[in-house]
């Protein structure tokens, strides 16, 4: 027995999802009222199976012409599938995923558009240069005509561009709200499973943060990439945060140039400044995405405030994690931060969420505080915990590997990491003897 409250006019009977003083049906006024009504189910199609005894058909995927993005979705995208790509306005997503569409020549791709007109989307396929005789575009921004155009066409790759432009009439809130993007992912999931036709949705990041944006359909869609990067650098990050069909999480990395975004095959030095003499304030961490080891650069610079309350600026990271190692430093090393301004960037615009750059951000703090020089060959990776202590990271095989193999010769990791390479590795317990070994 399903139970379901509802209102209903007790003149004409209309039902209604909402309380409402007067009837829309018969005109009437305080005629609606609360009522349950029930529906009795007794056909269940489905029974209990055995999960070894499940049939699991071939899962058909989409082979794009960018291999980065293919390994980010393990492979490439799976058919029937929706996919978001979130991230904030201005960054690169239009131009990503029509870059996509242009380049698959052999299937009909279909590129609907809420928010640019046709000719700003073709003025940008100019600027890609890639002429497509399968890809379309049409103008649309309400549900049932999406819909239709789906329907109708039956492209095999469909883009929305973007959620937050497509509007359902019969539900209330503005366009962009909450409700409104959920019903419209609703009606695009069935899109979706019942057409067989993929769809990529673009979702934009607003200032309150991912919540009123596309957070709220993460858990709808089967894929989540979210890409980021600096407005001011070229370089953008396109980062599997979740992937139904997939493995670990994963990035790809690319140039935004004149005609398009490039991937980068091979990024894990591409955040290294490359011309850099050996300065003050600067320290080389290593973090693991997914598969991946890359090398980053961390800059740190300290002096004296000009303010009642010291700055500390996090460019990149946790500000609240900056205060933590602060702390540390403050406590264990001796360091009089009170006073001074703290400013910390990993460079190149990328946002990290591992503690393992723990040691690297401290030791760039520390370069600049005793306007020592570290190194250029040398890098770190560990975790920096309450007590000064080293602690250990994930992947450490893989983040040494790749140091090495971009001509870093001492490896600076936690002593309780065991590890078989030890040629190019120096094992500390604490971060004041580590800091002490550069102090003399
Ligand atoms: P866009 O894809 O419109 O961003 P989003 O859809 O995320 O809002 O691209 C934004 C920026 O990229 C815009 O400032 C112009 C720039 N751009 C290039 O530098 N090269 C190009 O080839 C294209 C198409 C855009
Ligand atoms: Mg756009």
């Amino acid at each position: 027995m399903i139970e379901k409250k509802i209102y209903q006019c007790n003149v004409c009977e209309k039902q209604y999802v909402k309380f409402q003083g007067k009837c829309d049906n018969c005109n009437e006024w305080n005629t609606i009222s609360e009522c349950v009504i029930s529906k009795k189910k007794e056909n269940y199609p489905n029974i209990p199976k055995q999960i070894q005894n499940i049939e699991i058909g071939n899962i058909e995927l989409i082979k794009t012409s960018d291999d980065e993005f293919n390994k980010l979705l393990g492979g490439g995208i799976t058919k029937g599938s929706l996919v978001l790509v979130g991230g904030d306005p201005g960054i690169g997503k239009s131009t990503l995923v029509l870059q996509l569409l242009l380049n698959l020549n052999e299937i009909k791709t279909l590129y609907i558009s809420g928010e640019e007109s046709e000719e700003q989307v073709a003025i940008r396929a100019n600027r890609i240069k890639i002429k497509n005789k399968q890809c379309f575009i049409v103008h649309a921004s309400d549900i049932n005509e999406v819909n239709h155009h789906i329907t109708t066409q039956q492209p095999i790759l469909t883009v929305i561009d973007s959620i937050q432009t497509i509007t359902n009439e019969d539900i209330d809130g503005s366009m962009g709200s909450v409700s409104q993007i959920k019903d419209i992912t609703n009606q695009l999931l069935t899109l979706a499973k019942t057409t067989n036709t993929t769809i990529i949705i673009i979702g934009h990041i607003n200032k309150e943060g991912l919540l009123a944006g596309p957070k709220v359909l993460e858990h709808m869609v089967d894929v989540v990439l979210l890409f980021e990067g600096d407005s001011k650098n070229n370089y953008r990050i396109l980062r599997s945060v979740k992937n139904r069909f997939g493995h670990t999480p994963e990035i790809a990395i690319y140039t935004m140039k004149e005609n398009g975004l490039f991937p980068i095959n091979n990024p894990s030095s591409f955040l290294l400044s490359s011309n850099y003499s050996e300065l003050s304030g600067v320290a080389i961490g290593i973090i693991c995405e997914g598969q991946r080891a890359i090398l980053i650069e961390i800059q740190a610079l300290i002096g004296v405030t000009n303010y009642t309350t010291p700055q500390r600026v996090a460019n990149g990271f946790d500000p609240k994690r900056l205060s933590i190692l602060i702390a540390i430093l403050e406590k264990k090393i001796g360091l009089k931060l009170a006073n001074k301004d703290v400013f910390v960037n990993i460079v190149g615009g990328i946002t990290i969420h591992e503690t393992s750059l723990d040691l690297a951000i401290c030791m760039a703090i520390v370069s600049s505080y005793f306007d020592i020089i570290i190194p250029r060959k040398h890098c770190f990776s560990a975790e920096v915990g309450l007590c000064g202590e080293l602690r250990t990271v994930p992947f450490i095989k893989q983040r040494i590997d790749t140091a090495i193999k971009y001509g870093f010769d001492e490896i600076i990791i936690s002593d309780e990491q065991c590890t078989t390479n030890s040629r190019n590795v120096k094992h500390f317990s604490t971060l004041e003897d580590i800091i002490g070994s550069y102090n003399g």
